[in-house]
Order: C-alpha cells, then sequence, then structure tokens
C-alpha cells in the first residue's frame, strides 16, 4: 500500500481513490519462471480461457518476441491459466492484453493519459511500476 500511496502522490492521482485492495494471485512454478522472467507473471483471472489459448499459440509472435516454449511446459502453463481464468468480455481484448480489457479501463479510469506515459511507468503493461508485490502478491 505505501508503495502505491508514494508513486500515486508523483503521479497526481487522487489519493482518494488509491485504496487498491491484494489480488489472491494462484501459483505454479513452471508459469512463474517461464512467464515471470521479461515482465510480472501477469495473473491468470485477469484474462480470459480463449484469449489465454490464443496467447499460448501464438509465443512465437509474442508482442515483439520469440518466447516459444517446448511443448510439454507450453501445456502445463496453458492448463494452468485455463483453469484460472477470468470469465466472460470484461477480461477480453482482442490484441491479448489485460491492459486492453474493459476491467481494466474500469479499474484504472482515475488515471490520465499524462499518467500513463510519466517516464516512471512507460507504459500500461508496467503494473509493478504502481502496484508492487502490494496488490499482485509475491
Ligand atoms: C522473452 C520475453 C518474454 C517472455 C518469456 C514472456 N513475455 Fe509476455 N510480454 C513480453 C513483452 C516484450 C510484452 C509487451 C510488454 C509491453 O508492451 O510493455 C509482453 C506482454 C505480455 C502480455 C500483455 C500485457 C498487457 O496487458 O499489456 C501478457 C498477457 C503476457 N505477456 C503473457 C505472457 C505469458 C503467459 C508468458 C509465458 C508463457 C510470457 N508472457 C512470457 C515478453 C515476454
Ligand atoms: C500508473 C499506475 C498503474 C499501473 C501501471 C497499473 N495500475 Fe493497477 N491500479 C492503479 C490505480 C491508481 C488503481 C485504482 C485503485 C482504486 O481505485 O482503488 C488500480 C487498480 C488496480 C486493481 C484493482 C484493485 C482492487 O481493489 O481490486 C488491480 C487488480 C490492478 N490495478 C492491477 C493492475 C495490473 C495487473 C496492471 C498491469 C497490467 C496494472 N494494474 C497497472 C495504478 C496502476
Amino acid at each position: 500500500m505505501k508503495r502505491v500511496a508514494v508513486l500515486l502522490l508523483a503521479l497526481e492521482v487522487n489519493l482518494a481513490h488509491a485504496e487498491a485492495g491484494r489480488l489472491s494471485v494462484p501459483n505454479n512454478a513452471t508459469w512463474k519462471q517461464e512467464c515471470g522472467s521479461c515482465h510480472i507473471p501477469y495473473p491468470p483471472q485477469l484474462l480470459s480461457a480463449e484469449n489465454w489459448q490464443r496467447l499460448m499459440g501464438s509465443l512465437d509472435r509474442h508482442f515483439g518476441v520469440n518466447a516459444t516454449l517446448d511443448a510439454g511446459d507450453n501445456r502445463k502453463i496453458l492448463n494452468f491459466l485455463e483453469h484460472n481464468a477470468g470469465s466472460g468480455a470484461r477480461y477480453s481484448a482482442d490484441s491479448l492484453r489485460i491492459s486492453d480489457t474493459p476491467w481494466f479501463k474500469h479499474e484504472h479510469h482515475v488515471i490520465s493519459d499524462k499518467e500513463w506515459i510519466n517516464p516512471e511507468v512507460r507504459s500500461r503493461s508496467n503494473c509493478s511500476a504502481c502496484h508492487g508485490k502490494v496488490i499482485l502478491g509475491d
């Protein structure tokens, strides 16, 4: 909570809106290792099963990088993601980005365009710039 408050102050977001809770993120060792090396392991419940299927089926073209896994690990991780996925349109985006889902836009409506491009944040995908472990768990 402290880290969120400090950065939000810098970003001039109304602190009255910063009372974020903590997500309970399920764990899986293979997922955490393989999907947490370039960015935080994005919580599975924030994207639909259909989106995870498409994402895991196109890891060779993963947002401009090649993140291909061997077939066994891919299947294990996809099972874990599907099992814990969010359901419905709220957690879906054609871009396969959590940061483009209706859920994300709703939760983050207090943040202005200027704040998103603050050099300390740079990208909506950079969750830990604002949340750290406070909200996203360990
Ligand atoms: C080789 C590095 C690398 C690996 C490994 C990797 N990713 Fe990514 N991922 C990226 C990059 C780069 C982006 C785009 C980040 C940006 O736009 O700021 C990204 C973006 C994402 C996004 C969209 C984030 C958003 O909401 O904007 C999701 C979801 C995602 N990755 C899931 C995964 C999963 C699941 C795995 C494991 C199977 C994985 N990634 C492994 C590099 C990687
Ligand atoms: C620029 C800072 C910033 C970035 C980057 C950011 N968030 Fe947030 N997030 C916030 C703020 C501010 C709120 C609103 C808190 C409120 O209204 O209670 C929020 C709300 C949330 C909530 C809802 C909290 C609750 O009470 O349930 C979750 C979950 C969340 N963000 C996850 C993410 C994820 C995942 C990412 C990356 C894909 C991300 N955030 C990127 C600042 C940010």
